[in-house]
């Protein structure tokens, strides 16, 4: 176990006017399972209070720590320095993302994003009357176990090229949300889903790089959702040229 680890974290202020650059910071072994976020936490409160960065549940639910560190994206409060394979950390902030400050971004954009596809399910009115439950099969139910549990962390967003490529492109946690309602048996909304997903800065932007799914901290598979996504519009449009 190293004795102490070299935090390297990019520093950014806008409202100084100044550059980026790069600040180093020692920070002792504090604990076995020390994570990353320790360790900023460590700088926070004894070495550099003015150090930016968000956290929260400090256990990889609310998806506020996920940051660039060591080469990838990840949550800095799962992420054990033990596991990094070297004692000189780098941590920069979130990709393709405006800085407020140091580690800090502006979610506005992400959220934007979000809010276009309609994050909520749209139940038909004709099945059900209001005051009884929608039910769903348990088979129906186990085809949302690896879309559902998306935190936000907007990893996959930063991880994307087509994100830095696209501005307006909705990105995979936005699409992969998509694909959560258009799989979801209570819904009765795809054709308007499938149009909004579908349009120029949707799904055919994906060049289906998997850097969303690989870097997923909840193991879940955005690339794998847009796929389904672009299989269903295409079925449809083949289904508008060729009636059945
Ligand atoms: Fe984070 Fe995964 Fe959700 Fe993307 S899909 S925002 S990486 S939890
Ligand atoms: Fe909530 Fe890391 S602090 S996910």
């Amino acid at each position: 176990m190293s004795e102490k680890y070299t935090f390297k974290i990019l520093r950014f202020d806008p409202q100084t006017g100044q550059a980026p650059y790069w600040q180093s910071y020692e920070v002792p072994q504090l604990k076995e399972g020390m994570s990353v976020l320790d360790g900023l936490l460590y700088i926070q409160q004894y070495l550099d209070g003015s150090l930016g960065f968000r956290t929260s549940c400090r256990a990889g639910v609310c998806g506020s720590c996920a940051m660039h560190i060591a080469g990838t994206y990840r949550l800095a409060c799962e992420t054990q320095v033990k596991f990094l394979s070297t004692t000189t950390i780098t941590v920069r902030p979130l990709s393709h993302i405006p800085i407020i400050k140091d580690l800090v971004v502006d979610m506005t954009p992400f959220y934007e994003k979000y809010e276009k596809i309609k994050p909520y399910l749209m139940p038909g009115t004709n099945d059900v009357d209001e005051h009884h439950e929608r039910l769903q099969s348990r088979s129906d139910r186990e085809k949302l176990d690896n879309i559902i549990d998306c935190i936000l962390c907007g990893a996959c967003y930063a991880s994307c090229p087509m994100t830095a490529a696209d501005p307006e492109y909705l990105g995979p946690a936005a699409l992969m949300k998509a694909n959560r309602f258009v799989v979801d048996s209570r819904d009765d909304n795809v054709g308007e889903r499938l149009q909004i997903v579908g349009d120029e800065h949707g799904i055919f932007r994906c060049h289906t790089a998997f850097n969303c799914t690989e870097v997923c901290p909840k193991h879940l598979d955005p690339a794998g959702s847009i796929a389904n996504l672009k299989r269903k519009h295409l079925s449809v449009k083949i289904m508008k040229v060729r009636p059945q």
